[in-house]
């Protein structure tokens, strides 16, 4: 017994240790990443000895993609040249400058700032948290990349979705977007080409978009991070060009997300940007906004922000092996998908990912766990982006070569004649 000054001191016997639990906050209860949250599964089947497939995650470098070396000199350079500081908390100018020359190039002629960050994961952050308060929303497509509504939810702010028409290759359904405005949605969030249905806006929806962003005082945010990846050529073999939101509209307030993980073959260099355009005006206090942000966070990775640069001006040639391999890669997916009973698909025409649609007794989920459980290829089930009720779906990465993908199709082809008999 421990006394001191003749009292009994209980709280010295009692252990050191904190026992009680700390709770994750609630408004995390909604956070989802379905991309990465079917790792537990795959860790099953790699512990029992199996090889799997990950046609989950769109990482062009998981396959037969290189990143160009004159990308990695100029971080290289970097490096040695000592630019391993923080740097601006806006981006280095040379980046910067580099940024509005593409803007320019994609005809974007009322650029009020741009800003480098940490991949376009950082942009979303920012200019979400930039814009909205408490009771606020923002309109996100449905199904959508789940970035924009693991950010709401941390945010707080409830979730307002649009479909996208399937029946309408998945352009966004402008009827449902007037139906889910209230006076309190402050912006729409638009994915050109999308991720994950691999769609890619008209000229005219953009038009109708940007009407209705006048009409009722949205900011538009334009995620075009895979805006050199279109996959669509015309009759005569002539690629079709990317429409930047804000080249059509440039009254309208528009932050334009881009980035260099996908177009340029670096996700992990994690290296995103934002062009703000529209109305001077009307953008200026906005703006202010993720300037305070972005000097909160102090500033993006330092070296890797040298390759913007190199990048947007130097050699292009590594986009045309890209799309020519992906263009025989989604020609492929589309006929497996058409030949496939239970299976429809709207063809992808950007980007390197197809969204099929699957007639199934259970649920998507179900089939896609059970599917890397027995044939060991991870695709992600279609209610981990959003889709219609009644509706069952599942995201493919194509990116990996022809003998693999057949090989991947194969086993689910089995996989779904063995289980449902189709
Ligand atoms: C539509 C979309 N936006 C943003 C991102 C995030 O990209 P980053 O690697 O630049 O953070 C992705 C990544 O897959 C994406 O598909």
């Amino acid at each position: 017994m421990l006394r001191v000054a003749g009292a009994r001191v209980e709280s010295l016997c009692m252990p050191l240790t904190q026992t009680r639990e700390i709770a994750a906050a609630t408004r995390l209860q909604h956070v989802r990443y379905a991309i990465r949250d079917l790792a537990c599964v795959a860790d099953e089947v790699i512990r029992q000895g199996h090889t799997v497939l990950p046609l989950n995650v769109g990482d062009p470098l998981n396959f037969d993609f290189q990143t160009p070396p004159h990308i990695i000199e100029a971080v290289h350079k970097a490096m040695r040249d000592g630019k391993n500081g923080y740097a601006p908390s806006d981006g280095v100018p040379e980046a910067l400058a580099a940024i509005r020359g593409e803007a320019a190039r994609k005809e974007i002629t009322t650029v009020r700032d741009v800003f480098v960050t940490s991949g376009v994961s950082e942009t979303v952050d920012l200019c979400l948290s930039a814009l909205v308060d408490t009771g606020e929303d923002v309109l996100t497509p449905s199904p959508d990349y789940p970035l924009y509504s693991a950010v709401l939810c941390k945010l707080g702010i409830r979730l307002n979705t649009y479909d996208l028409n399937e029946d309408d290759g998945w352009q966004p359904e402008l009827a449902d977007i007037e139906r889910k405005l209230t006076p309190r949605t402050r912006g729409i969030v638009l994915i050109n080409p999308n991720n994950p249905t691999g769609s890619l806006c008209t000229r005219k929806m953009l038009e109708q978009i940007a009407d209705l962003a006048r009409r009722h005082n949205l900011i538009v945010f334009s995620d075009e991070i895979y805006d050199k990846l279109i996959l669509d050529c015309d009759c005569q073999g002539n690629e079709t060009p990317h429409i930047a939101f804000a080249s059509v509209a440039p009254d309208v307030p528009c932050v334009t997300f881009g980035g260099m993980s996908k177009n340029y073959l670096v996700p992990g260099w994690r290296i995103g940007w934002g062009i703000i355009s529209g109305d001077a005006a009307a953008v200026k206090s906005y703006a202010e906004g993720v300037h305070r942000l972005l000097r909160a966070r102090l500033c993006a990775n330092h070296p890797e922000q040298f390759a913007i640069k190199a990048a947007l001006e130097g050699p292009q040639n590594h986009l045309l092996e890209v799309r020519r391999k992906l263009r025989s890669r989604r020609d492929l997916t589309q006929k497996w998908c058409e030949s496939t009973s239970r299976l429809s698909c709207v063809a992808p025409r950007g980007a390197f990912y197809a969204f099929p649609r699957i007639d199934i007794p259970e649920s998507d989920e179900l089939f896609v766990r059970e599917l890397i459980r027995q044939k060991h290829v991870m695709v992600v089930h279609g209610s981990g982006f959003g889709q219609k009720p009644g509706t069952q779906h599942f995201r493919i990465v194509f990116l990996p070569d022809e003998q693999t993908l057949t090989k991947a199709y194969a086993g689910m082809a089995e996989f779904m004649r063995e289980r449902y008999r189709a």
